[in-house]
């Protein structure tokens, strides 16, 4: 029950009232009985700063930053951790005291999903599609992983801008290649991994793919970040060529309970968000 001792977290984006994350936080606040609930706030661009002020005037513990704030709101934070630097976005912040500071729980998210299905990242050949916002997270996290990185993008020069930073900022093996099918097939051959991280198959485009099982292989794993469908187009071509599959819903899961952690201290109830994201994503 919420009441005068509640600590109070939450969501700034627009629009925010698709988002599933307040029933995945709330779910994990109940399972683990704490006092705290997760509110999303419909903050438009003209409004960020003051929201921002608002935040530190009514103690709110922390926030998720969504579309269209992830870059903008770092002009606006106290204290903006490493990685979140390099990527150039926060998508989660801290109140400490007066003072806000951002991170960016994204690539973790990404990272931790692979985990469950892959014991080691380093030296793996990795191919990502896209060079949005997303994949910027996930190829900077995997690039210090000590993981070879293969970008891919339908705007070529932003795919090549952000090879150009990671190696500037992190080293490694990392290269551009088109998103061509030829050409994507010749790269999975000798690929590990390939990530989706373009918005491609998302709801309602839920028929479309980049790639389909004639360019995949048995030995692939392949990660969609798109989970709403939570069984992509692209999953579904995964598995007819043999390929072991991840769903979007395991990085959107993993950035959520990395957050919880930054707000409470404590480790999130990962199966409980995971079964409130999916029961909610079901429904849609
Ligand atoms: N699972 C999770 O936790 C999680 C977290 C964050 C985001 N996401 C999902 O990831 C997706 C991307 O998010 P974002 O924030 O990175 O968005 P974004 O910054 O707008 O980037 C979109 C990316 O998709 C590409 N794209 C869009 N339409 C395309 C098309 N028809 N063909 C080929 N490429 C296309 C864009 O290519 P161009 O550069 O050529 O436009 C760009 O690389 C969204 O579906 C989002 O919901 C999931």
């Amino acid at each position: 029950m919420i009441s005068g001792k509640t600590k109070v977290v939450g969501l700034i984006g627009d629009p925010v009232k698709h988002s599933v994350s307040p029933s995945m936080q709330n779910a994990a606040f109940r399972k683990l009985g704490l006092d705290y609930v997760y509110v999303p706030f419909n903050v438009e661009k003209d409004s960020l700063q003051s929201a921002l002020s608002g935040l530190k005037a009514l103690k709110v513990r922390g926030v998720n930053v969504t579309i269209p704030h992830k870059s903008s709101v770092m002009d606006h934070l106290d204290e903006i951790e490493e990685p979140a630097k390099k990527i150039g976005a926060v998508n989660t912040i801290k109140r400490e005291g007066q003072l806000l500071k951002g991170f960016n729980t994204d690539g973790i998210g990404a990272q931790s999903a692979l985990k469950e299905k892959i014991d080691e990242l380093k030296d793996k050949n990795i191919v990502i599609l896209g060079a949005g916002g997303a994949a910027r997270a996930i190829s900077f996290t995997l690039a210090e992983k000590g993981a070879n990185l293969t970008i891919s993008n339908r705007t070529t020069s932003k795919a090549e801008e952000l090879v150009r930073e990671i190696k500037k900022k992190v080293g490694g093996k990392v290269k551009e290649i088109p998103q061509d099918r030829k050409r994507l097939k010749e790269e999975l051959e000798d690929s590990n991994i390939l990530i989706n991280s373009t918005s491609v198959g998302m709801h309602p485009d839920k028929d479309e793919t980049i790639l389909t099982a004639k360019e995949m292989h048995s030995d692939l794993t392949v990660m969609d970040i798109v989970y709403n469908p939570p069984k992509t187009h692209l999953l579904k071509e995964a598995e007819k060529a043999g390929a072991k599959t991840i769903s979007g819903l395991g990085m959107l899961v993993h950035q959520g309970a990395t957050s919880f952690k930054i707000w409470t201290g404590r480790k999130a109830p990962v199966q409980t968000m995971k079964k409130s994201a999916k029961k909610v994503l079901e429904g849609k």
